[in-house]
This record gives C-alpha cells, sequence and structure tokens, in this order.
C-alpha cells in the first residue's frame, strides 16, 4: 500500500502509470487480435499452405531446416516469380543462391517458420541494419568490382545493396536495380547530380551513352569520390579525352591539376560544362588588367566584342595545353 500513497501525493506519477496501463491493453488487443489487413493476409498464407500441417508447438528457429523453394513459394509466390527472373535463379550455376539452398541462402532455414508464420520469423531485409544486410549480400559478391566495399563512402553512410538493388522486384533491364534507371536510382538521394544532368552541357548520360558508373564504382573505389578510374579527377577525366591527357611542352596550369577547376562533370547551363561563361571562367584567375594591349586596351578585354561567344578561347585555343614551339601562351 505504501507505494499507492506515494502515487496519490504525486498526481504526474499518477498520469504516467495510468497511461501505461492503457498502452498495454492497447497492445494486448493488438497482439490478440491481429488488425483487419494482418489477419487478412494471415488467413491467405494458411489457405495456400493447406498441405502444410502447422505444428502445435513450433520448433525454435535455431534448429530449423532446410524445407526446400517448393515450400516457401506456396505462400510467397510473389516474391518466388519475381526472384525467379533473376540470375540468382539459375539453377545450373552453383554459385547462384538457387544453385545452392534456394530461398533459404538469404532468408536462413525455413522450417519452423513454415510450420507457424506469425511466430517463427525469418530474416526481414527490410527491417535490417545495413551492416547485416550487407554481409548477407557479400558472402558472394566479394571479389573484382566489390572488393573495396568495406569501408566505402556508402559502407560508412549505412547504405546497404538494397538501398539501389532489388532482389525480388527489380525494375531495370541490367543490374536488378530498384529503378529503371541508373539516374532515377542515383536521384533518390542525389536528386542535385541528376537535375545538372538536364542541363545544356553535359555528357551523353542522360542520352544513356554513358552511365553514373561510367565514372563512379558506386561499390567502392581506391581513389576520391569513389571514382572509377585513377587517383585524381584529370586522370579519369583522361582516361576518355586522350588528347587532354598530356605531358605537353607547355602546360596550363589549372588543367593539370584537375579538369573541374572549369568543368562540372555532371553538366551546366554553359556550354562545355564550364562552371562559369568566358571571359569570367578565366578570369577567375587572371587580371584583364594585364593582357597586351597590341590588340585590346587592357582595360577593354572583358567586353569588347571581340571576345564574345567563345570568349578568351577564340584566340587561347590550345587551352589544355600546347606542344606547338610557340605555344605558351596557348594560342596554338
Ligand atoms: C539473394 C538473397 C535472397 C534470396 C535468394 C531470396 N530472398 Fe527474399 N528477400 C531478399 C531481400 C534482400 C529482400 C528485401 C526486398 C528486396 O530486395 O526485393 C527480400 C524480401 C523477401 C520477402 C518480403 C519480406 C518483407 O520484408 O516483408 C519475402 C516474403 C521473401 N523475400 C521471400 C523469399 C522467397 C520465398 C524466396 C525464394 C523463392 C526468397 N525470398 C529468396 C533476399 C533474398
Ligand atoms: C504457411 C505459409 C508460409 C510458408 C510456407 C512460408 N511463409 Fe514466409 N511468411 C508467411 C507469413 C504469413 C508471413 C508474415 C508473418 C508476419 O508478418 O508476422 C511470412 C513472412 C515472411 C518473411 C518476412 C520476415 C518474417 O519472418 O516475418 C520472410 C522473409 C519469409 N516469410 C520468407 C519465407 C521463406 C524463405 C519461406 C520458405 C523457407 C517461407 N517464408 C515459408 C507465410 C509463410
Ligand atoms: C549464394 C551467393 C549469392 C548471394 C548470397 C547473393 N548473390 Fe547476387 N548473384 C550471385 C551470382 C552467382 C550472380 C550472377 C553473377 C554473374 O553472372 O556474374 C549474382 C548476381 C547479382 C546481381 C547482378 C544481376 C544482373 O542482372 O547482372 C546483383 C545486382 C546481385 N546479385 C545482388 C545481390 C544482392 C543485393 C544480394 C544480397 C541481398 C545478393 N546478390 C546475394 C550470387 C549471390
Ligand atoms: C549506391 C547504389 C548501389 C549500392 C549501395 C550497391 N550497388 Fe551494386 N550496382 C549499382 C549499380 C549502379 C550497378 C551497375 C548496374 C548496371 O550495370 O547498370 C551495380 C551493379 C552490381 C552488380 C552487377 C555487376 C557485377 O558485379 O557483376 C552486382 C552483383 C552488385 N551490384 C551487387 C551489389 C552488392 C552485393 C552490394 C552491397 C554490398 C551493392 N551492389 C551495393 C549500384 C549499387
Ligand atoms: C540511399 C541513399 C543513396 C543512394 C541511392 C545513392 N547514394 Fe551515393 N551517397 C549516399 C550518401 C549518404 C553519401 C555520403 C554523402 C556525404 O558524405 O555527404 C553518398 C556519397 C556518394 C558519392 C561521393 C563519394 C565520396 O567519397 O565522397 C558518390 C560519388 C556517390 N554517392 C555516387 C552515387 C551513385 C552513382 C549512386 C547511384 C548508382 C548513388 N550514389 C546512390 C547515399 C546514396
Ligand atoms: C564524367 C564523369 C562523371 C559522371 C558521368 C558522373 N560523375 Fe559524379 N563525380 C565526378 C567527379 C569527377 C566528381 C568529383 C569532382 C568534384 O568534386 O566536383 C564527382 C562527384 C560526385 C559526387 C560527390 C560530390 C561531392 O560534393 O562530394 C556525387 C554524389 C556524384 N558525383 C554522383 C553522381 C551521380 C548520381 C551520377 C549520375 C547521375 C554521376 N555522379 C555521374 C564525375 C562523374
Ligand atoms: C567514360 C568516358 C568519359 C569520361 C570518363 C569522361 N568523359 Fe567527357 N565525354 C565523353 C563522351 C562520350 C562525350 C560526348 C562525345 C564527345 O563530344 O566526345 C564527352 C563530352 C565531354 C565534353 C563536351 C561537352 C559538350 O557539351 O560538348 C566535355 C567538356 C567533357 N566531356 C569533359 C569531361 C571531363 C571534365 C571529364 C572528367 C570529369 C570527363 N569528360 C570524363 C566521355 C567521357
Ligand atoms: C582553364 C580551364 C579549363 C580546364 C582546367 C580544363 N578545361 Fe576543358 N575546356 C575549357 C574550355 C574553355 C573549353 C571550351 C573550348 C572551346 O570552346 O573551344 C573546354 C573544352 C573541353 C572539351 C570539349 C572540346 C574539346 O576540346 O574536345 C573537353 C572534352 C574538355 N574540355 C576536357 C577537359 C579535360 C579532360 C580537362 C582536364 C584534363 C579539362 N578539360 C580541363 C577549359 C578548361
Ligand atoms: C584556376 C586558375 C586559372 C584559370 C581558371 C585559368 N588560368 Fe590560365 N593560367 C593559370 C596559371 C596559374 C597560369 C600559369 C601562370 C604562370 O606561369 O605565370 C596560367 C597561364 C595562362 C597562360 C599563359 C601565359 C602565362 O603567363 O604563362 C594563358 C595564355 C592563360 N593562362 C590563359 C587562360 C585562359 C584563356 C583561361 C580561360 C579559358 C584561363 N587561362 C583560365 C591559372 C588559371
Ligand atoms: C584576339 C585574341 C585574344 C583574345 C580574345 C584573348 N587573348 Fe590573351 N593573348 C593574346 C595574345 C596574342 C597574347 C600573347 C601576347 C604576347 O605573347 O605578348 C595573349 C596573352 C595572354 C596572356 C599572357 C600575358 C599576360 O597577360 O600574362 C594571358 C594570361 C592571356 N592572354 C589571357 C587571356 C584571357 C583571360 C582572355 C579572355 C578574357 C584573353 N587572353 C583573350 C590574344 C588574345
Amino acid at each position: 500500500m505504501r507505494h499507492l500513497r506515494k502515487l496519490r501525493t504525486a498526481p504526474t506519477l499518477w498520469l504516467i502509470g495510468l497511461c501505461a496501463l492503457w498502452l498495454t491493453v492497447v497492445v494486448r488487443a493488438g497482439v490478440v487480435q491481429p488488425s483487419g489487413k494482418k489477419a487478412a493476409m494471415a488467413a491467405e498464407y494458411q489457405q495456400a499452405a493447406a498441405p502444410v500441417k502447422p505444428a502445435a508447438t513450433a520448433a525454435p528457429a535455431s534448429n530449423a531446416t532446410l524445407v526446400g523453394d517448393d515450400t516457401c513459394s506456396t505462400c510467397h509466390s510473389k516474391q518466388a516469380d519475381g526472384y525467379a527472373k533473376t540470375p540468382h535463379h539459375m539453377k545450373s550455376d552453383t554459385r547462384t543462391p538457387a544453385g545452392k539452398q534456394g530461398c533459404e541462402t538469404c532468408h536462413g532455414a525455413g522450417s519452423a517458420h513454415a510450420a507457424d508464420p506469425e511466430k517463427q520469423h525469418l530474416k526481414k531485409f527490410s527491417t535490417m541494419s545495413s551492416d547485416d544486410v550487407n554481409a548477407t549480400c557479400a558472402t558472394c559478391h566479394n571479389k573484382g568490382e566489390h572488393v573495396l566495399w568495406q569501408g566505402s563512402t556508402h559502407e560508412s553512410r549505412g547504405v546497404s545493396c538494397i538501398s539501389c538493388h532489388s532482389v525480388h522486384a527489380p525494375e531495370s533491364d541490367k543490374g536488378q536495380l530498384k529503378k529503371k534507371t541508373q539516374i532515377e536510382t542515383c536521384a533518390v538521394c542525389h536528386r542535385d547530380k541528376a537535375s545538372k544532368l538536364d542541363r545544356s552541357g553535359h555528357m551523353p548520360v542522360r542520352e544513356g551513352k554513358m552511365q553514373c558508373s561510367s565514372c563512379h564504382n558506386t561499390h567502392g573505389s581506391t581513389g576520391q569520390k569513389m571514382l572509377r578510374v585513377g587517383d585524381s579527377v584529370a586522370e579519369l577525366c583522361t582516361s576518355c579525352h586522350a588528347d587532354k591527357r598530356g605531358p605537353f611542352l607547355w602546360e596550363h596550369a589549372p588543367s593539370r591539376e584537375g579538369c573541374v577547376t572549369c568543368h562540372d562533370a555532371h553538366g551546366s547551363s554553359n556550354d562545355r560544362m564550364l562552371v562559369a561563361k568566358q571571359p569570367f571562367l578565366c578570369q577567375r584567375c587572371h587580371a584583364p588588367s594585364g593582357h597586351p594591349g597590341s590588340v585590346y586596351d587592357g582595360t577593354q578585354i572583358a567586353t569588347s566584342v571581340r571576345i564574345f561567344a567563345r570568349g578568351c578561347v577564340q584566340c587561347h585555343a590550345a587551352i589544355h595545353g600546347s606542344n606547338h614551339p610557340a605555344g605558351n601562351r596557348f594560342l596554338r
């Protein structure tokens, strides 16, 4: 009785107690009488699984044994159908889940669950931690493309394989992505990068001739920003744009440093994906007043009609570097 007396003297405690009581009742009611949708679903499953006699007392999941895909499919035809269309279902390939224990390769042995699905649960990837999901997939996908996953930006930021991929309901033609295209898949989290592709200056990613994965390995890389090739941005870019690689007799310092000083890799509203319009692009570094006055008056260089459109590169055409003996001004 002592604690009751205490409660009388502390009205807030009373309130808390009542709330707790109310919660217990609600939660218990929820367990005893499943919500309409869940009950209907369970009933449907029970019907479909008529041949399987649910055991009176289900065995603990740790003692569960393999039951095989056919049993799972009686209740989960939707998942089974989706999976049947993917490379994972290639029984003839002994490296695939189908070549091993089928559904149970990923979800765990299912006898207990098949007998009493309401009480005995299997691995539910949608509610597992990213580490646990990734560990399951990485038992097989740990070579080639995937060796650098551990410690990659995505891995360490809690992104999981199923943030981008789906085992049962993939949408893409290639690579079992959750959306139809890579751009859409990445845009879920990187909307800003995907929208830049809609700008006028861009590489043919939007047109499907290149992908985000042409430049990035989203599974991890040794370079910065998960770039697929090289240790620097310039190495990546020149792996395709070899003519910009050099070494040049006359190097333009920023071009050595990295292409993104002048270009936005994902796209920009300026021609050639330039980060700024000319002449301002150049004038971020070069003072117009230093330009020889023979052609222009030094102070007029920025506004002269003759540097309209392509601007400074109308004369300084070899802006990425020059091999011409007289190329120290990048004029040729
Ligand atoms: C390669 C591993 C793998 C295999 C093999 C696999 N699954 Fe799955 N399963 C997953 C993942 C991952 C998800 C999460 C959704 C997704 O990726 O589509 C999932 C989701 C599910 C779900 C939904 C669970 C929820 O979150 O509500 C069911 C049911 C299911 N799987 C049943 C099956 C059945 C039945 C089979 C065999 C026909 C099977 N799975 C084979 C990995 C696997
Ligand atoms: C008798 C029908 C039946 C069979 C057989 C069956 N399941 Fe289920 N499964 C269910 C029901 C019902 C649920 C929903 C349980 C819940 O929400 O409480 C479920 C849920 C799941 C889930 C979500 C996680 C969980 O345990 O709640 C996965 C994954 C799954 N089943 C996989 C499988 C696999 C793999 C097999 C074969 C080894 C299998 N099931 C066999 C009826 C069945
Ligand atoms: C038992 C081994 C195994 C497990 C576990 C496994 N996979 Fe696979 N997976 C394979 C094999 C084998 C292939 C076919 C690869 C090939 O042809 O090179 C494959 C193919 C794929 C593909 C490429 C499909 C395509 O169209 O090219 C994706 C994406 C994939 N798996 C994702 C996953 C994800 C996500 C998981 C974890 C939920 C997972 N895998 C778990 C073995 C496995
Ligand atoms: C950030 C998104 C993202 C994450 C996270 C991700 N992937 Fe991928 N994955 C991709 C993209 C994009 C491709 C290329 C698809 C294509 O070919 O168009 C791909 C391709 C693949 C392929 C087929 C290429 C190959 O290796 O043969 C496999 C298998 C695969 N991923 C498995 C995984 C696994 C396992 C994980 C988790 C450890 C994972 N992925 C995490 C985006 C992702
Ligand atoms: C589920 C969300 C999610 C999806 C989907 C996703 N990413 Fe990411 N990505 C992240 C997070 C979180 C970071 C870390 C961002 C940060 O540190 O600011 C990141 C970082 C990156 C980085 C920078 C890496 C670095 O080391 O700085 C690149 C490149 C990248 N993602 C590419 C992609 C590509 C390409 C795709 C599509 C194939 C993709 N991401 C899909 C969440 C996602
Ligand atoms: C032509 C090569 C190329 C393509 C294609 C490309 N990227 Fe990048 N991405 C880069 C480079 C280079 C960087 C690093 C340069 C920088 O810091 O600006 C980068 C950086 C990133 C970053 C990190 C940005 C930051 O601020 O840390 C993300 C996220 C990213 N890219 C996502 C994507 C996505 C999503 C796609 C597809 C829609 C994509 N990229 C396509 C070259 C590319
Ligand atoms: C995987 C190959 C590949 C990589 C890597 C690559 N590009 Fe491209 N780039 C292309 C293709 C293809 C085109 C379009 C065809 C052409 O004009 O040559 C293009 C076009 C361009 C254009 C002209 C765009 C326009 O609007 O006319 C610029 C500028 C450019 N790339 C800069 C870069 C920079 C900077 C990088 C590094 C961040 C880079 N590229 C990396 C393949 C690549
Ligand atoms: C100092 C600024 C600057 C730097 C740094 C720079 N570019 Fe450019 N780039 C330009 C300008 C300006 C144009 C437009 C030239 C024109 O209109 O004739 C251009 C055009 C391009 C083009 C398309 C036209 C062509 O010549 O093929 C490609 C591709 C390109 N750059 C790639 C690169 C690569 C790769 C790097 C890094 C190695 C790089 N750029 C570094 C300023 C720069
Ligand atoms: C990020 C800064 C930066 C940008 C942007 C830049 N430059 Fe340069 N530029 C330099 C540096 C640094 C040098 C080397 C200067 C030196 O050696 O005294 C240089 C050298 C030059 C030279 C050779 C003359 C000399 O003094 O050696 C010319 C010509 C030139 N740049 C033109 C341009 C043009 C045209 C643009 C625009 C398309 C441009 N630059 C953009 C930094 C830049
Ligand atoms: C009509 C052609 C022409 C245009 C347009 C032009 N330049 Fe020049 N520029 C030259 C010539 C010619 C020289 C070499 C003069 C010499 O060798 O003494 C030169 C020299 C330079 C130099 C080296 C001398 C110095 O000032 O240090 C720089 C830097 C330079 N230009 C930058 C630019 C920038 C930035 C632009 C655009 C705002 C530009 N140029 C536009 C023709 C031009």
